[in-house]
């Protein structure tokens, strides 16, 4: 029988990782199965413990169960720890389990696969939750002269800085803080998208060159955030599929060591865009 891995997440039905993995699996010639995983809002552990007494090997968890799942590990990775969030578990031959986060390095190749610089630039981050927090180390990482952090409730962005505060371009607080300038990068990791909402921010933080990202994505349609970025006349306005298929890459090596060739899924993925000119799920 082959490895099983799952995505555990409610609702997790829109997700584009098995489809991803199953490209992953084929290319690297590795014999695992991978498949969606509902739980129920109120039992994720009890769907988690399960999957493992089954054999289940590791998997990946999205919304809105990754903190219960940082909680629910053994052993954590650094990057797990500083995120306070677990996207990708690994079961271990003990049985016990071991947690990681690859969602901010998965973001962080797709800006860069994308061309988007990020080494002295001016970056604002929307949002304070376990998307935000997962990208703020490595986005930091590579060197931005600011990163804003901005969230709809102030303290939130404000608490987020003073726990990362060793860091000197480190900054935040609420909508209305944010400094009236045009930024280089912009980064949606709220959950607006998902109620097909914008973050409400001013539009003067936007030109032509600012690179918006939008983390979350939808099989259908453009996402609000992408929408909004383009009207306003940013040329580059991207969701985020492609950190779907750079974080999937991390996980699969975390669990196979093996590290698949992201292109050919990036190249499928993009021809699944809603539009042509234009990764917070797993
Ligand atoms: P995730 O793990 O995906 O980050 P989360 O921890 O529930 O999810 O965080 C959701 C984030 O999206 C928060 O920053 C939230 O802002 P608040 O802290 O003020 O609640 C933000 N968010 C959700 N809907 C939003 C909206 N319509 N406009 C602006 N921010 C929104």
């Amino acid at each position: 029988m082959n490895d099983r891995y799952v995505i555990i997440g409610n609702p997790v039905s829109h997700s584009i990782s098995p489809l991803v993995h199953k490209q992953f699996a084929q290319q690297t010639q590795q014999a695992l199965d991978y498949d969606l995983l509902e739980a129920p809002l109120d039992s994720f552990e009890k769907t988690l413990k399960q999957f493992v007494a089954t054999g289940g090997k590791g998997g990946n968890i999205t919304m809105p169960f990754k903190e219960q799942a940082f909680a629910l590990c053994n052993q954590l990775s650094e990057r797990a720890r500083l995120a306070g969030a677990v996207n990708t578990f690994k079961v271990e031959d003990s049985g016990q389990l071991f947690g990681d986060n690859t969602d901010g390095i998965g973001l962080v190749n797709d800006l860069q696969n994308n061309n988007i610089v990020l080494r002295a630039k001016k970056i604002l981050l929307l949002g304070a939750g376990g998307a935000a927090r997962g990208a703020i180390i490595p986005l930091l990482e590579q060197q931005p002269t600011l990163l804003y952090v901005a969230n709809r409730t102030a303290q939130k962005a404000v608490r987020l800085v003073a726990q990362f505060g060793e860091y000197g371009a480190l900054q935040g607080g609420g909508f209305n803080d944010i400094p009236t300038q045009p930024f280089d990068v912009v980064i949606n990791a709220t959950g607006a998208s998902a109620s097909d909402s914008v973050p409400d921010i001013s539009s003067r933080i936007i030109t032509p060159q600012t690179g918006c990202y939008d983390m979350y994505y939808s099989k259908e349609r453009e996402t609000a955030f992408v929408t909004w970025a383009r009207n306003l006349g940013a040329q580059i306005c991207l969701d985020g599929r492609g950190m779907v298929a750079e974080q999937a890459a991390e996980s699969f090596y975390v669990w196979r060591g093996v590290r698949p060739d992201t292109q050919p899924v990036l190249a499928m993925l993009s021809n699944k865009r809603p539009h042509t000119e234009d990764g917070d799920e797993a």
